[in-house]
């Protein structure tokens, strides 16, 4: 009896405080977040038997970034998440840097038919290596391999190893980075242990700054049934990709040399997909941070955020392969009743009759030939989001200069992201998420994505459409207010 009460009492209190910590001021209520500490990349990103694993990067012991070890969450559909303990540690100095995970169906490695293996990076300050632990528990307890590392160069910078299984040719394949070089190097393997150098590709594209956490993984063509090679690079501080082939050996990019973008926010970072989901099409996470500022963002007690889960499709548009992304659908669910506007013609400003920092909002809209024109976000105590199409420039803007920077002057330099877009029909589309502390905006149907933090005081919540030079006009905005998946 009294183990029982003791039992009663050990729930009640834990939902208080899993209630309350999720009430936090800027705390995403449809987005990923750790209960508390420090988060970064996404890691070892598989789905096992209705479960869909994220690890990621994380600090057990803090606020700020360090003793990086693999924390870890699973999901049935990607929207609701379970807190599980730390997977991987970090152990006799040794990080636990980012990485993926493979189920061994044909148990190649010899530890254990569907064990899951985490692919890792060990890293110290002279030293990164690649490593792999197994687990044949679901990914609820990992032994390291008592052979690590299972690839050495003896290189201070060598990070991030992606594997998947390759079936044209039975073995893994893994992307990993040479991030000084920017290089992404390809290794082939029977067993997981053995690793053999098949070609590198790169530097090409976006070679600003060290490149880091590469994806390789085939995409379906919209409406074929192809599909194309698609490789991921993250370099500090936004992500490319390059469409092309994958013959075994090496990558052949197909896309004319310019930088395609994944997202043109000032927060994506580090997305690597889910690549054995039930319909074999890739599903990416991001980290929605910038390392520019990562450590200083005012919220507590955990750091950063993950995107919504995004299905991944190609399109060809102008002879350039474009990588159209959509949040998985599983979001409408959280769709609490509808407010929506429709044919409204705007001059200069007008302020809309629903406001809110936790929606999900779909608008139609023609710009104005002149000018600027869109939507103000989080508006109050003068500061706002600005989201617009620019019609000189023929360009979406997204403008965080007017909100809340005061925390970190690097915060306040980096504010406002650009892309050209071209309209369809003169007309628009956006798909926005504002959640919080967080802005994902999808544009025409997934051609293009914004992501952006913020961090509104709570009555920074109204809503302003505005036209600068000539009427926009706005077929539609509907508005949902969200639930909470916490
Ligand atoms: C990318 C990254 C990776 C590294 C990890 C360390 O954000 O720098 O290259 O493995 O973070 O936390």
């Amino acid at each position: 009896m009294k183990k029982n009460m003791f039992i009663l009492l050990l729930l009640i209190t834990n939902n208080i405080f899993s209630q309350e910590l999720y009430k936090e001021k800027y705390r995403p209520q449809f987005h990923f977040t750790p209960q508390k500490n420090w988060c970064n990349d996404p890691n070892g990103l598989v789905y096992y038997n209705g479960e869909y694993h994220l690890f990621y990067q994380s600090n057990p012991f803090g606020n700020q970034w360090g003793h990086m070890s693999w924390s870890h969450a699973v999901s049935k559909d990607l929207l609701h998440w379970q807190h599980l303990p730390v997977a991987i540690k970090e152990e006799n100095g040794v990080m636990i840097f980012s990485g993926s995970a493979v189920i061994d169906e044909k148990n190649t490695s010899g530890f254990g038919k569907n064990a899951m293996i985490a692919i890792y990076t060990g890293h110290t300050d002279t030293l990164q290596t690649q490593n792999i632990a197994f687990s044949n528990n679901a990914g609820r307890s990992f032994t390291k391999f008592n052979n690590n590392p299972v690839l050495n160069l003896h290189q201070k910078d060598f990070r991030d190893p992606n594997v998947f299984w390759y079936e044209k040719n039975n073995c893994w394949i893994m992307s990993v980075s040479h991030p000084v070089e920017h290089q992404i190097e390809f290794y082939r393997s029977q067993n997981l242990k053995d690793w053999k150098p098949l070609s590198k590709f790169g530097p090409v594209g976006d070679t600003s700054g060290v490149w880091e956490c590469p994806d390789l993984m085939r995409v379906s063509i919209e409406g074929t049934n192809e599909k194309k090679w698609v490789l991921f690079t993250s370099q500090n501080s936004t992500m490319q990709y390059f469409v092309g082939e994958f013959d075994g050996t090496k990558f052949i990019n197909e896309n004319p040399v310019k930088i395609f973008k994944q997202d043109y926010g000032t927060d994506y970072y580090a997305a690597i997909t889910y690549h054995n989901t039930p319909d074999k099409n890739p599903i990416s996470i991001g980290w929605l941070n910038n390392w520019n500022y990562a450590n200083s963002i005012p919220t507590s007690p955990w750091k950063s955020t993950m995107s919504l889960p995004r299905k991944l499709s190609l399109k060809k548009i102008n002879g350039e392969w474009i990588l159209i992304q959509q949040p998985v659908q599983v979001t409408e669910k959280l769709r609490n009743e509808a407010f929506v506007f429709v044919n409204k013609i705007v001059e200069k400003e007008e302020a809309l009759n629903f406001s809110g920092q936790v929606f999900e909002l779909e608008l139609l809209f023609q710009p104005s030939s002149a000018g600027e024109s869109g939507i103000k976000l989080a508006v109050g105590n003068n500061h706002f989001l600005k989201i617009s199409y620019d019609a000189t420039d023929q360009q979406m803007i997204v403008d965080r200069s007017q909100t809340n920077s005061s925390f970190n002057k690097t915060f306040a330099s980096i504010n406002t992201s650009s892309a050209k877009i071209k309209l369809q029909n003169g007309k628009l589309k956006w798909h926005i998420y504002f959640d919080k502390s967080i802005v994902e905006i999808f544009v025409n149907d997934g051609e293009a994505v914004f992501t952006t933090q913020i961090f509104p005081e709570e009555d920074e919540n109204n809503i302003q459409l505005f036209s600068t030079n000539g009427n926009t006009k706005f077929d539609y905005l509907t508005f949902w207010k969200m639930k909470s998946i916490w």
